[in-house]
């Protein structure tokens, strides 16, 4: 059943309060609800009311104190109008619900013991009969009746006594952000003062044994709370911040009032166990789900089409956070990364879809990397379009307007309307048409003056063959050929399909350095000659723009290796020696520069450039750029692996982690001349999972590393989340031909929990990621993928759709791999057991 966003039509019911009793028992839970009704004013006429409900057993249901005898069908079910009071009645129901068998992950589920709660987007309805909508806001109260001592939920702690406890959420709220936790659980505890006084107490609670691992969330949440007050004047709004790390978690995190909800993986850390990569994470999710009390919670969504106007701003001031407290010029390479191997790998597939999507068959198939990163990018664009002082304005006026609504894009757009008295609506386009723009750049040189001509284009992408005009904000500097700075950065914006730009005056033709910052998620089509790259890299005042340069310069010279056996240039190599000995480079950015394109970039690059790529071939030549790399550059190496090497305490913090990261990418290329020397040294005497991971990956990557395996292995036994990455490693670096038995053999290991969403990801997932393993000829990676995708299903579809993403690149790959793929998306979509969440993916990929 299709869901479309032209058929909104606002609740015939609204609910002004809910109070729910929880009897916690494995097998048989029993929820009863209060709850009063009201009409909604704005859906005049006496209408009938619908509550959602699934897998629920119904014991009784009253209205204002009368039992009623209801049928609920398999979604619900209705009271006709002509049996309802009119104006307002108290519904009350009791029902018995089984977290144990809930393998979904959604609703009320056990996790090792404890229950815990997901919700969004529509797990409320598998605890009890409720409008599971989130333009129905109210407040709750909540007692839990259960041996295990600890026992939370929304809000405010009111009462409690031996096997009970109780909660006020003051702030009316959508059902997709309840949460209930119980369990035995310690707390790492904290006090936060807010800006006017009011003293908060924060908890993070996790199993016994894990109390010594949360020291870096909650000093990450204490700077969230700091960050959010100063830079977006947002203060918290209740008396305790409670977040609880679970072990079975189908996402990253989720964002319940008063009550986050973490996959352990995002809380737990420890210098021994955690890598550098991972404590960044966690500072990133710690942030994002505290930011959602404002974007998210106190304003809310009108309905899930609206996804991106919580997520895209949150993933947007999470960013920003993280730029403030590291380093921006890295965190926004670092952020293009992510969206050009997610999200345009996305939009340039038949998943493609628009950041507010108009349809959806399960909206849990909508949490993606367009509605997500592409959506912070809308706001980073509108941003620099109307400057910051009316971004700063249009937030507040956001916040003041909508407090406690449930909103649209359109409010969204209306407030920077009003703000800056411009009109949006060619930009708001970009919320409704799907595809990553191409800007395609023509430059002229005549008496001092310099064009720019960029010509825009959207290509079709499934169900939407024609595309208009975009508002692009293209952010451009002039450099002399010398280097110096011509022009500093000034913004065009682009929106006319051509449109010319001049620049006057100038002494000589300028290098132009176009797209600084990233300023638009859009892919630039130019002619460039390596010397202008050159001198990009070298001299741009834009880190980003700098680090670009590098990357396309490698990027071609991958290319040219593919096509035609063409050796990498001495300029090319000696442009990167030239970074490693600059010493005023921060080595983050430097690892960052000297990271290569991956080999699904690359198959991406060459589809795009009308080609198709064999996985096999570019696996290959990769590789052999690393080793050539590495042996023109082994001098330099050697010195950067002894430089970085750390002194003092272990600190994550941006600094030390940089080092740490310039340090394993140099070892990773010496690797490739020593047949692994220093690596097997660097792991026999690491004192963090950063440089131990970074050791045995270096190992892996050539081939060897059986002993430290088999040693990290002996040491890490004991402790689920490093166990996730002994697994993942063994796969993503497993030979091509290798690949798909490596994941076989780790899925036939004893400590393979495949009920575990991180341990399913780390295998089946870690193939997936090895492009050249995966997409082998022999189609044993596909048929793996497949295999465990259509044994997951039944069990926790939202997983098993989620990760069946790893087939939407088919169409780029020659036929025999195309009719492998096909074959295997088949055989998925007439599994007998096929769920509406992966029946909806596989359907979209096929076409
Ligand atoms: N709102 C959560 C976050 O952004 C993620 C929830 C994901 N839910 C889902 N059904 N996939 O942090
Ligand atoms: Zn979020």
């Amino acid at each position: 059943q299709v869901i479309r966003l032209a058929d909104y039509a606002p609740p015939a019911w609204l609910v002004d309060e809910v109070s729910l009793i929880f009897r916690l028992d494995p097998a048989a839970t029993r929820v009863q609800s209060r709850i009063s009704f009201r009409a909604n004013p704005a859906a005049p006429g006496h209408h009938d009311l619908w509550l959602d409900g699934e897998n629920l057993k119904l014991l009784s249901a009253r209205i204002n104190g009368e039992a009623r005898s209801v049928t609920p069908g398999p979604e619900g079910l209705r009271i006709p109008a002509t049996e309802l009071p009119e104006g307002q009645f108290l519904w009350e129901a009791e029902v018995e619900i089984a977290p144990e068998g809930n393998t979904a992950l959604e609703g009320l589920y056990m996790s090792r013991g404890m229950y815990c709660t997901q919700c969004e987007a529509e797990g409320f309805r598998k605890i009890t009969f409720y409008p599971d909508r989130p333009d129905v806001m109210a407040t709750f109260r909540v007692r839990i009746e259960s041996e295990l001592p600890v026992l939370l939920s929304n809000g405010n702690p009111t009462a409690q006594g031996a096997g009970w406890a109780e909660w006020h959420d003051p702030w009316p709220k959508p059902a997709y952000l309840f949460a209930l936790v119980a369990g035995d659980l310690v707390a790492q505890s904290n006090r936060f003062t807010t800006v006017s006084g009011t003293e908060v107490a924060l908890n993070i609670w996790v199993r016994p044994g894990d109390e010594n691992k949360c020291a870096y969330a909650m000093d990450a949440l204490i700077r969230s709370m700091r960050w959010d007050e100063e830079v977006y004047g947002r203060e918290y709004d209740l008396d305790v911040f409670n977040i609880v790390a679970v072990d079975d978690f189908n996402m990253g995190a989720m964002e319940n009032k008063g009550l986050n909800i973490f996959n352990s993986r995002y809380v737990l850390a420890s210098p021994e166990t955690a890598t550098d990569q991972d404590y960044e994470n966690i500072e990133r999710i710690i942030a994002h789900e505290y930011f959602h009390n404002w974007t998210g919670n106190r304003i809310t969504c009108r309905d899930w089409f609206q996804l991106c106007l919580k997520e895209g701003l949150t993933v947007y001031r999470d960013q920003q956070f993280t730029g403030d407290m590291r380093s921006h010029a890295v965190k926004r390479i670092e952020d293009v990364l992510t969206l050009r191997a997610r999200q345009f790998r996305e939009d340039n597939g038949p998943l493609a879809h628009n950041v507010r999507p108009e349809t959806y068959v399960e909206i849990n198939n909508f949490y993606t990397a367009t509605v997500y990163e592409k959506g912070a990018e809308l706001i980073g664009m509108l941003r620099r379009l109307v400057g910051d002082d009316a971004y700063r304005a249009a937030l507040r006026l956001y916040f003041e307007r909508h407090d406690g609504q449930a909103c649209t894009i359109e409010d969204w757009i209306r407030v920077f309307e009003d703000t800056t008295h411009r009109d949006l609506s060619q930009f708001k386009r970009w919320y409704s048409q799907a595809g990553t723009p191409r800007v395609m750049v023509e430059d002229s040189w005549a008496d001092g003056t310099y064009v720019l001509r960029l010509h825009q284009s959207v290509p079709a992408t499934p169900g939407q063959p024609l595309k208009e005009p975009l508002v692009i904000p293209v952010a451009v500097g002039l450099l002399g050929q010398d280097g110096r700075e011509l022009q500093p950065t000034v913004v065009l914006e682009l929106s006319e399909p051509v449109q010319e730009f001049r620049f006057e005056g100038l002494p000589q033709r300028p290098v132009p350095s176009i797209l600084r910052g990233f300023s638009a998620p859009v892919i630039l089509q130019r002619d460039q000659t390596s010397a202008e790259r050159a001198v990009l890299l070298a001299h741009d005042t834009d880190p980003f723009n700098r680090w670009e340069a590098g990357r396309s310069l490698a990027r071609d010279v991958l290319l040219a290796m593919i096509a035609r056996d063409e050796a990498p240039s001495t300029a090319f190599l000696e442009g990167l020696g030239s970074l490693l000995r600059d010493p005023a480079l921060d080595p983050a950015f430097i690892a960052l520069a000297l990271r290569l394109p991956s080999e699904d970039d690359l198959a991406q690059a060459l589809h795009e450039a009308g080609e198709v790529p064999d996985p096999a071939r570019i696996h290959d030549m990769r590789r052999k750029l690393t080793h050539l790399r590495a042996e023109h550059l082994a001098e330099d190496l050697h010195r950067i692996h002894d430089a970085m090497a750390s002194t003092g305490a272990y600190d994550p913090a941006a600094d030390q982690a940089g080092r740490r990261a310039l340090r394993n990418a140099a070892l990773a290329g010496l690797t490739h001349l020593d047949q692994g020397a220093r690596a097997s040294r660097q792991f026999a005497t690491a004192d963090n999972m950063t440089e131990q991971l970074g050791a045995l990956s270096a190992l892996l990557e050539i081939g060897a590393g059986a002993d430290e395996l088999a040693a990290f292995y002996d040491q890490w036994r004991g402790d689920r989340l490093v166990l996730d990455k002994w697994f993942g490693l063994q796969v993503m670096f497993a030979a091509p031909d290798a690949a798909a038995e490596t994941a076989a053999g780790l899925a036939a290991h004893p400590d393979f929990d495949w009920k575990n969403p991180n341990r399913f990801r780390a295998v089946i997932g870690g193939l997936s990621a090895n492009a050249a393993g995966f997409h082998h000829a022999s189609g044993a990676g596909y048929r793996f993928v497949a295999d465990w995708l259509i044994r997951l299903d039944p069990l926790n579809p939202q997983t098993a759709a989620r990760m069946s993403t790893a087939f939407e690149t088919w169409q780029r790959y020659d036929p025999g791999r195309q009719a492998l793929i096909r074959a295997e998306l088949e055989r998925m979509r007439s599994a007998p057991t096929l769920s509406r969440d992966l029946g909806e993916m596989v359907g979209r990929m096929l076409g």
